[in-house]
């Protein structure tokens, strides 16, 4: 069995090549520059080239804000890209595992969001997500396509690392208060995509199709910031927490509307694939022990 893992150097990606090490997984892992999966050609010359038993796709144009304008951009990896591996799954007779995201919901919903409400995205990022999911399911039988939000990890520039740097560097943060949602950890969606895997390999059956997967418990980001404060001092990695003012999304203008609610409903995951979710704060302490240990972000 050999897995191609798209988008490698991202945060789910690093996770992903990490852990498929650990696991003692044939893995070929790539990112943009040696694969662009928005070339339909090389890709799936590529895919031919590797033969691979699997795909995981992590790539995405994740630059919510930046999507707004540079809309043909965050199409072509979101949308595009998703469909021409989709087509390279085809013709291989592989199977496609994608990953997508809450913002294909508008947020008005007030319980979390099930894989069956209807999805109504307010912005660039969320469409062209929306669109990539739909290219993989128009394109594909043997598809998993799994919605997670909110995601942090060691690697890459996340919620975390910001706030954690602003800790350091200020006596009081505002965070907005009234949005709701899960944050996850890259290192369990990556468990949750190789235990599909893992079950592919031992030939058991999948009920292929789009699962909702978060971290618990939902919570707020300016929550969240709190725990990371807390933890982080904890630790010894802030030597005093700042105060963190809650603010209204009002008061924090962003280029694209954010969902005021993206809590998921992640019940389909756990009946259909005993897939339980895992609690970001354990996930979150994962990663500042990291930075502490690389002596990253420490005081
Ligand atoms: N981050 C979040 O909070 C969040 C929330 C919900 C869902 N998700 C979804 O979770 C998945 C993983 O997200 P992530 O946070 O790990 O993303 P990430 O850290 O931004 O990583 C995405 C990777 O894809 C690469 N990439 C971009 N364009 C590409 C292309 N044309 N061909 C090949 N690779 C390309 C990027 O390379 P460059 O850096 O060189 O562009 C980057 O290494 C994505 O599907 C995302 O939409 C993320």
């Amino acid at each position: 069995m050999t897995i191609l893992i798209v988008g490698a150097a991202g945060q789910l990606g690093t996770e992903l090549c990490l852990r498929s090490k650990e696991r003692g997984y044939n893995f070929v892992g790539v990112d943009y520059d040696e694969l662009d999966i928005t070339n339909e050609s090389s890709t799936m010359a590529f895919v031919a080239q590797v033969k691979p038993t699997v795909i995981i796709n992590a790539a995405a144009y994740t630059a919510v804000d930046r999507a707004e304008t540079d809309i043909a951009s965050a199409f072509a990896v979101n949308r595009d890209g998703p469909l021409y591996l989709a087509r390279s799954c085809v013709k291989a007779d592989i199977p496609l595992l994608h990953v997508s995201t809450d913002y294909v919901f508008d947020g008005r919903k007030t319980a979390p969001y099930h894989e069956t409400d209807a999805p109504n995205p307010q912005g660039a990022y969320g469409q062209s997500k929306l669109e990539g999911e739909t290219a993989v399911a128009h394109t594909l039988n043997k598809y998993i396509t799994l919605r997670t939000a909110w995601v942090f990890s060691a690697t890459g520039n996340n919620f975390v690392r910001t706030i954690l740097r602003l800790a350091k560097e200020r006596d009081e943060l505002s965070v907005v208060a009234d949005q709701t949602g899960a944050p996850t950890w890259a290192g369990d969606i990556a468990e949750v995509l190789l235990e599909i895997v893992e079950r592919m390999r031992q030939e058991r059956a999948i009920p292929w199709g789009l699962y909702h997967y978060t971290g618990f418990p939902v919570t707020t980001w300016h929550a969240f910031a709190e725990t990371i404060c807390q933890q982080a001092f904890e630790l010894g990695m802030l030597r005093k927490k700042p105060f963190i003012k809650p603010i209204s999304t009002s008061e924090y203008p962003t280029t694209a509307k954010r969902p005021q609610n993206s809590a998921l409903a992640c019940t389909r995951i756990q009946e259909e694939l005993l897939i339980s979710q895992s609690d970001w704060r354990k996930g979150l302490e994962q990663v500042l022990i990291q930075w502490k240990n690389n002596d990253e972000l420490s005081t």
